[in-house]
């Protein structure tokens, strides 16, 4: 039986498609202002100061040789200009794709992935503050003093990717846009995780594998040198974190029972459908009417698309799909589900990313 899907109050059928939405402005504040909650937390004392899992400190100490300066070491006199494209026009981002599509003039598509940019890059920082706030979580919760010391070295990580990314946005784009409603409910749900296990599967194993995925795809895309050397730096990063994920998950999936484990690849396919369901509405709804876009329309003609699951399973299949295949936390029991939804597609879910995990 499949878990209850998240936020079950806020779906729509499109055909055969299930969208997750949020069309109440006064709902999207209410969440938008939850700010201060209690989530649980077991803190763990160790007196095992060795180490424990080899692996675990190679990745520590390869993280310790990476750190860079955010301030010193990004040459912030290069541009990020409104009237050039930094990215393909068409393929890469949405809005423009359509516009261009319809025969809208270069500067209105030009405008419009300069827009989704700097909403895409907003909602990548709204998600580098939970992850900052999710490893102070681990580094009290871990088990062991390598998971410790890696979770705490990862939270400086975190706070450069927060300030890189915010100064990035302050600086060459001028704005922040807050953040979407259904990111806050999954964010929200990943702090809120009742064990340590639960939350490093879903911030350290879903949430960095779409991380790597997405940072890895701008930086091959884009054209704009200081956008590249921005993303590229945050992405070794994030690969290292997702590296943490999946061997910390390792011995998680070992050390659990097959009622656990359920639970598990549950838990993953849950968040990964919800995200999945909101089909980019949130940015839609924010954006689309400027451009003079409908956003249910939107969805609906790129639902239709024949090349959809193709496009849709992209970012999925980069890193968190093969990822969750690795520790068999998708098994034949949620594997077709995930095909029906778009988010795997075709039979290869053979990773075309190498995590840094060998030493
Ligand atoms: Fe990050
Ligand atoms: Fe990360």
């Amino acid at each position: 039986m499949m878990p209850n899907k998240i936020l079950s109050d806020h779906r729509r059928p499109f055909g055969d498609f299930e969208t997750v939405d949020f069309v109440d402005e006064h709902e999207v504040a209410g969440l938008r202002s939850r700010l201060d909650f209690d989530v649980p937390l077991d803190l763990h004392w160790t007196w095992e100061y060795g180490s424990e899992v080899e692996e675990l400190r190679n990745l520590y100490e390869r993280g310790k040789k990476g750190q860079w300066n955010a301030e010193t070491d990004i040459d912030w006199s290069l541009p990020f200009p409104r009237d050039e494209w930094f990215m393909p026009k068409e393929g890469a981002l949405l809005l423009p794709s359509i516009l261009s599509l319809m025969g809208v003039d270069d500067a209105t598509c030009r405008a419009a992935a300069f827009d989704e940019f700097a909403h895409l890059i907003s909602q990548l920082l709204h998600g580098e503050q939970a992850a900052m706030q999710l490893c102070g979580q681990l580094t009290n919760a871990c088990p062991t003093m390598d998971a410790k010391f890696y979770a705490g070295s990862q939270v400086i990580d975190e706070v450069r990717h927060v300030e890189v990314l915010s100064k990035f946005l302050q600086r060459k784009m001028g704005t922040i846009y807050p953040i979407d409603p259904t990111l806050k409910i999954l964010l929200d749900l990943l702090l809120e995780a009742p064990t340590w296990k639960m939350k490093t599967l879903g911030m350290q194993t879903l949430f960095e594998g779409m991380a790597v995925g997405i940072f890895d795809t701008i930086a091959k895309v884009t054209s704009n040198p200081l956008l590249k050397d921005v993303i590229r730096r945050v992405q070794i990063d994030e690969s290292r974190h997702a590296a943490f994920g999946i061997l910390s998950m390792r011995q998680v999936v070992k050390d659990s029972s097959p009622e656990e484990l359920q639970e598990m690849e549950d838990f993953a396919f849950s968040i990964l459908e919800a995200l999945n369901a909101n089909q980019q509405l949130d940015m839609l709804r924010l954006l689309g009417p400027k451009y003079g876009l409908d956003p249910d329309s939107v969805v609906q003609s790129t639902l239709a698309l024949p090349e959809w699951p193709a496009l849709n399973s992209e970012i999925f299949m980069h890193t968190v799909v093969p990822n969750l295949k690795r520790l068999n936390l998708i098994t034949e029991r949620t594997e077709d589900a995930y095909r029906r939804i778009g988010v795997i597609y075709d039979v290869g879910c053979d990773s075309k990313y190498e995590l840094p995990i060998a030493s």
